[in-house]
């Protein structure tokens, strides 16, 4: 019988909640310590611990047929990827931010600046819109150290509680996108498997009334 294969963020602010609605939906999943794959009890499905970034090109080539993933990851390099079902978690926004004593007016004032960031596209895009264009430096983690180390002037990452920003002296300028959590699926998926999807993406929906 065929099972349907889930990719899960591997570490970080996604995993916990992911686990826990496939809990709630019924899907314990039996996972040793440090253990990338894992098989589930009540259910025909294969869970992968990955990396973030990574799991868009997974669901491209259909090495798994649906992901847990965040909007915003999608934004960012999954554009092609649709997404099934919203999970109403980990919700947060993708910002722009300055040091607090950075005068600012308006987006014009990052015109030829330094931003750092792990969002160069989305960062990109909503520059161009903006008829802005500034020089981008991608660090893949702790972007809010960078104005603090000369690197750049202003940086864009994800903003959650906001304690980052405000425990590195910075101070959000602009709300790009705000994002939640999504069930994504994969184009390659199986006929087989989107039954299975089918079946999954019932209980979903039911846990999420629940909790509403
Ligand atoms: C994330 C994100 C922000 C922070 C936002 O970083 O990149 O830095 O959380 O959350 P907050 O507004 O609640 O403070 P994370 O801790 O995952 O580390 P990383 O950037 O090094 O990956
Ligand atoms: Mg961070």
């Amino acid at each position: 019988m065929s099972k349907i294969k889930i990719a899960i963020q591997k570490s970080g602010r996604l995993n916990e909640d992911s686990v826990k609605i496939l809990k709630d939906c019924g899907i314990s999943i039996d996972n040793g310590k440090d253990q990338l794959k894992a098989e589930t009890r009540n259910f025909p499905m294969e869970v992968m611990f990955l990396r973030n970034g990574d799991i868009p090109q997974y669901l491209r080539d259909g090495v798994v047929d649906i992901a847990i993933i965040g909007e915003n990851v999608l934004i960012e390099k999954g554009k092609d990827i649709a997404i099934a079902e919203r999970l109403n978690f980990s919700k947060c926004k993708v910002s722009l931010a300055v040091p607090k004593d950075f005068e600012y007016n308006s987006i014009k004032d990052l015109d030829g600046k330094r931003i750092a960031t792990s969002y160069p596209n989305t960062v990109n895009e909503y520059l161009e819109t903006k008829g802005i264009s500034a020089e981008l430096h991608q660090i893949s983690g702790s972007v809010e150290i960078a104005p603090n180390i000369g690197l750049a002037d202003a940086i864009c990452d994800i903003v959650s509680s906001g304690s980052t920003l405000f425990k590195n002296n910075l101070k959000e300028v602009e709300v790009m996108l705000t994002s939640e959590a999504v069930l994504a699926i994969s184009p390659k998926i199986s006929k087989e498997n989107r039954k299975l999807l089918e079946k999954l993406q019932f209980r979903i929906k039911s846990v999420l009334k629940a909790r509403n």
